[in-house]
């Protein structure tokens, strides 16, 4: 589309940040945006101001706002998008400027009253139909399209990210102008005007930005078109319809912007009725929005174990309990400390929604599944955010009273964010059993194992309906021995078994067992060994272990992860922590129902090798003490899923000992009768 360069084919562009069009452009962007939320706060708080006195027309008021801002975006919108296309972008966006620079400032310079402030604002909103299609056009060309992408994250990041820089300021001004009201005659009692005035400058920043800035093309390069909105719409619809994923996306998503609106609807109101000013209410927005951006930020790195659908429909029933306690509590402090915790609920979900589409949406899908969902959160947010103060106002002012003294206020704010409350969870939930892939796993189990930072194996799920026993142990420790005695016990109780062993139990697996086995290997790095051992796991356990549980049958395996937690875990020293996730992405997070730990001291296990030793065997003694250790520490630290039998004991003891234990799990019970085939195998090396 662009043409950015002759050397650009090769290599790869520098940072966009460094392309210095488009960083003038996006400063002149993150000015207005600036101004964009000044705006709305001064505006809101101005139009409560302006009919302060009855809660109800308060209400009504600040709703009014909002009706007045969605308006010029249904009526104007594809209008501005086609005229974006034909004229002169960055004329377009200068005149916008000035524009919006000449009506915020009549706010305050005219004292008109709550009439114009409505006029002026829906003004400003047509105007902002212009600038904002006109900008979006204007960055590809600015840009190259390897950087495009880059590019609208930082857009995003400005649009959102402005937001509680706003707040502050406006929290600042606020406070400010009332310092200022004894000095200058005219801001005494209007607090809302310093902020007004900042936010007009704020638009004529961008115009001076704009205006300097030459490198936007003067006839369009590329027409840029835009579907229009009910095509887009409708066929949003038709694949979100469609797909579950997408579908349990949708519905968390308008929940928590519904939520959202409602805080952001009722909270001047709210605010008012804790006893705080307009400084308190830049406060509780600040918040909201610091709280999302730390989401945002920390919520992909948060409780790794828990399926990432799970986290996102779980936190959405966070938002929604977070905002309920918002509506009870009547404390401003805690007020706002809950608004961070709820800020921080929805950036994980959004972070984690947004994810999730990039990584599970096919590619032809995805800009219109992202776009449809820009477009259904704005209307959600403005949709909610104007009818919340109206219903706050209709129900108006209560306090619930016992035997006439009045106990607890529960006024029309606090019921919207009631409702906001239950949306949230309810909609939460249905998001959750909409798109779980961890059927079968309880949540309340799964997440507190996630807290601990384990990730539990999918009980009772389909897949899992047969049982899954691994046998562990060292060298020499007579673990294959016995797990082929165990499975030729199971097989004469009747069941369908399963008997394997790793490594090297399919094609591949058989390639790395050379491998990772051949002496001629011995510098092989140890993470390089962890991967191998982990890729002829993940390969078993799709190939052969899952489909054998899937059918029904028993899984007895010679060797499983723990081996890897042991000898590349403690043996080589790795982290621990980092096999354990490698192996649990390998294996799909697959624990086995029982591990047979055959415990031997090396002393012993190693002299009862015959033959040439492999590269594991031929490792020092300390590494298989280490490896020893650690195996008896895993036991130890999960003894219910665990056998730890002695392997000094004699070959039939040692079988009776784990044939007793597994009758224990066995789905029936097994015939005492059938207990003695063993003692007749030939001993088997390990
Ligand atoms: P194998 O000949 O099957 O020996 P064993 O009788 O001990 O099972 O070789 C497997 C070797 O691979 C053994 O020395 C242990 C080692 N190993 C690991 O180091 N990590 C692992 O994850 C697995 C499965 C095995």
């Amino acid at each position: 589309m662009t043409s950015p360069g002759r050397g650009t084919a090769r290599r790869k562009p520098p940072h966009v940040l460094a392309n210095a069009p488009f960083r003038r452009l996006w400063t002149a962007m993150s000015v207005c945006s600036l101004g964009d939320w000044l705006n709305l706060l001064a505006l809101t708080a101005l139009a409560g101001n302006l009919t302060a006195g009855d809660y109800r027309t308060q209400s009504l008021a600040i709703g009014g706002v909002f009706v007045v801002k969605m308006l010029p975006a249904i009526v104007l919108g594809p209008l501005a998008g086609a005229f974006a296309d034909r004229f002169d972008r960055r004329l377009t966006m200068f005149a916008a400027d000035l524009a919006r620079f000449a009506l915020v400032l009549s706010i305050p310079l005219t004292d008109a009253g709550y009439q114009w402030l409505l006029v002026a604002t829906f003004l400003v909103e047509c105007v902002n139909l212009f600038w904002v299609p006109a900008k979006d056009a204007t960055v590809p060309n600015l840009v190259p399209k390897e950087r495009l992408e880059e590019a609208n994250q930082l857009n995003l990041l400005v649009t959102y990210g402005t937001a509680p820089v706003a707040a502050l300021l406006f929290a600042v001004l606020s406070v400010a102008g009332d310092a200022l009201g004894a000095l200058v005659p005219y801001l005494d009692g209007r607090d809302t005007h310093l902020a007004l005035l900042v936010n007009a400058l704020a638009y004529l920043a961008s115009a001076f930005l704009i205006f300097t800035l030459r490198d936007i093309p003067r006839r369009n390069v590329t027409a840029v078109t835009t579907p229009s909105v009910l095509r887009q719409i409708i066929e949003g619809w038709r694949f979100v319809g469609g797909d579950r994923l997408v579908r349990g996306l949708v519905i968390g998503m308008i929940g928590a912007f519904a939520a959202g609106g409602a805080v952001v609807g009722v909270a001047k109101i709210y605010v008012g009725a804790l006893g705080g000013g307009d400084a308190a209410y830049g406060v509780v927005f600040g918040a909201v929005f610091a709280g999302m951006a730390s989401g945002m930020f920390f919520g992909p790195r948060l409780l790794r174990g828990l399926s990432r659908r799970r986290l996102f429909g779980l936190s959405i029933v966070a938002a929604g309990l977070v905002l309920a306690a918002i509506a009870l509590i009547h404390n401003l402090v805690i007020v706002v400390l809950l608004a961070v915790l709820l800020g921080a609920c929805a950036g994980i979900a959004w972070i984690i929604g947004y994810t999730m589409i990039g990584l599970e949406v096919e590619d032809h899908l995805r800009g219109r599944t992202f776009s449809f969902l820009q477009s259904l959160a704005r209307v959600t947010l403005l949709l909610v955010v104007t009818v919340a103060p109206a219903l706050a106002g209709l129900y108006g002012e209560h306090e619930v009273s016992v035997g006439g003294e009045p106990v607890y206020r529960l006024d029309g704010s606090n019921l919207v964010l009631l409702v906001g409350a239950l949306v949230a969870a309810g909609v939460g939930l249905l998001a959750l059993r909409q798109m779980d892939d961890r059927r079968g796993v309880p949540i309340a189990a799964d997440l507190f194992a996630a807290v601990r930072g384990r990730r539990l194996a999918p009980e009772g799920a389909e897949e899992a309906r047969g049982m899954f026993i691994a046998f562990e142990g060292g060298e020499g420790s007579g673990k294959t021995t016995q797990s082929r005695l165990l499975a030729i016990w199971l097989r004469d109780q009747g069941f369908d078994v399963v008997q394997t062993r790793e490594p090297g139990s399919t094609k591949v697996g058989m390639r790395l067992r050379a491998i990772l086995l051949d002496a001629v290997h011995q510098g092989l790095s140890a993470r390089s060994e962890a991967l191998l051992y982990a890729a002829d796991r993940a390969e078993h356990v799709e190939k052969v272990i899952r489909p054998a549980l899937h059918r029904g049958a028993m899984v007895v395996s010679d060797r499983y992860v723990d081996s890897s937690l042991a000898y590349q875990g403690a043996g080589r020293a790795l982290d621990p922590e980092d096999v354990a996730r490698v192996n649990d992405w390998a294996t799909g997070g697959l624990v086995p129902d029982l591990t047979v730990l055959i415990d031997t001291p090396p002393s012993v296990g190693l002299t009862r090798l015959g033959g040439a030793a492999d590269r594991i065997e031929s490792e020092p003694l300390e590494f298989h003490e280490r490896v020893r250790r650690e195996f008896r520490a895993l036991a130890a630290a999960d003894a219910g899923r665990y056998l730890v039998v002695d392997g000094t004991l004699a070959q039939d003891e040692i079988s009776r000992l784990i044939q007793d234990r597994v009758r224990e799990v066995l789905p029936d019970p097994v015939p005492r009768e059938a207990e003695d085939v063993t003692g007749t195998m030939p001993a088997i090396r390990d």
